[in-house]
């Protein structure tokens, strides 16, 4: 197979891995991590093979260069029936679970009926442990939505390619006020999760972003220092302190944070399903906010639609030299499997600004 070695971009071809499969790991995210004295980049995501659903799980990649990866295998499998819990490979992992833990699990296992998206990882160095967030949803008790049950689900592994074990799925942060505007959620599903990404601090503290009350808010809340949970309980926590509301009632999703230069970037799209729609980005002093909204950072024609693209994570390459890359995701609705992936090297300007320029083929030089 020939080797790539640009970026394909706003082309957004279809990518391969290694052994010529087409690349399942939508809504994802890019990190680097060195495993057993290697430094390699690794890569999950949706795994959409199957289209919306039987939902395939999270799937994980490396590479050395990030034109050639390596499918590592589905690191949170689901589950085809209930009875699978007692198979070998579910029973090493949840095998001590109770029957009625089990079902619990299994309403967010499901392949059937649930819904894994926008899955991300962080390290946590006291603990040694690799930790997912997604976004978790779907089918279940009292609701026949897809997205009616808005949650973040968590799982832990101590190996990165190793099965990760779900621990739940939780709702989050609210603003207490009965009689605030919780758009479609309303107060009695407040705490909502649905679009949700993950930023690890310098300083060694996370956040979760997250769109909530029915989509209209992002929060941002902190994470505690074993990144397994928030920092307070949701009923404890104080808005401002520990979870902030940020962009209120503007309908944002498809956050990805990160850090250049002392000041922290939010880039995040609007709300249209798996239609793609102008991006926008803010810039602040701290991963809590306030953010100061900075506009579209698309600079070339297509705008409107961010190339055709919605973002799901930027991949800092190198702070020094400027190189990040952000990674976006063209949904193709009829064929979701089929979704492609736009990388585009983001450009950073005077006064904190930044500019997504159109490109095909590209790589830094
Ligand atoms: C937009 C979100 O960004 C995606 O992750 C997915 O939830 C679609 N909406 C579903 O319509």
């Amino acid at each position: 197979m020939q080797k790539n070695n640009v970026f394909s971009g706003t082309a957004g071809a279809r990518m391969y891995d290694t052994e010529g499969k087409i690349i399942q790991a939508h809504g994802g995210q890019i990190q680097k991590f060195t495993v057993d004295g290697k430094e390699r980049w690794y890569w999950i995501g949706e795994d959409k093979t199957d289209g919306y659903r039987p939902c395939g799980g999270i799937h994980l990649y490396s590479s050395k260069d990030l034109f050639e990866w390596k499918d590592e295998g589905i690191i949170l499998k689901t589950l085809d029936h209930i009875e699978e819990f007692e198979t070998s490979y579910f029973k090493e992992i949840y095998g001590t679970l109770t029957q009625q833990e089990k079902e619990i699990l299994f309403t967010d296992l499901d392949k059937h009926n649930c819904v894994i998206e926008r899955p991300k990882m962080i390290y946590n160095k006291k603990t040694n442990k690799y930790i997912l967030w997604f976004h978790a949803d779907g089918r279940c008790q009292g609701s026949d939505g897809d997205y009616g049950k808005a949650k973040a689900g968590v799982a832990v592994s101590d190996s990165l390619t190793a099965p990760f074990r779900l621990f739940g799925t939780y709702k989050l942060n609210y603003h207490n006020d009965p009689n605030g505007d919780f758009g479609f959620d309303g107060w009695a599903k407040r705490g909502s999760v649905r679009d949700m990404n993950l930023f690890q601090d310098k300083d060694g503290a996370a956040y979760i972003i997250y769109s909530s009350e029915g989509n209209r808010t992002t929060y941002i809340s902190k994470l505690n220092d074993e990144y397994t949970a928030l920092a307070k309980d949701p009923d404890k926590a104080v808005e401002g302190e520990d979870f902030t509301r940020n962009f209120i009632g503007n309908f944002k999703e498809a956050h990805a944070m990160f850090q250049y230069q002392n000041k922290y970037y939010l880039i995040q799209s609007g709300c249209t399903g798996w239609a793609a729609n102008p991006a926008s980005y803010a810039v602040a002093d701290h991963p809590m906010g306030p953010w100061k909204d900075m506009g579209d950072p698309c600079k070339d024609s297509g705008r409107e639609t961010t190339y055709d693209s919605q973002s799901t994570c930027v991949i800092p390459l190198d702070e020094e030299k400027g190189w990040y890359i952000y990674m976006g995701d063209r949904w193709n609705e009829k064929d979701l499997g089929d979704s492609r992936y736009v990388w585009l090297p983001i450009e950073f300007l005077p006064e904190n600004k930044i500019a997504l320029p159109r490109k095909q083929n590209w790589t830094f030089s």
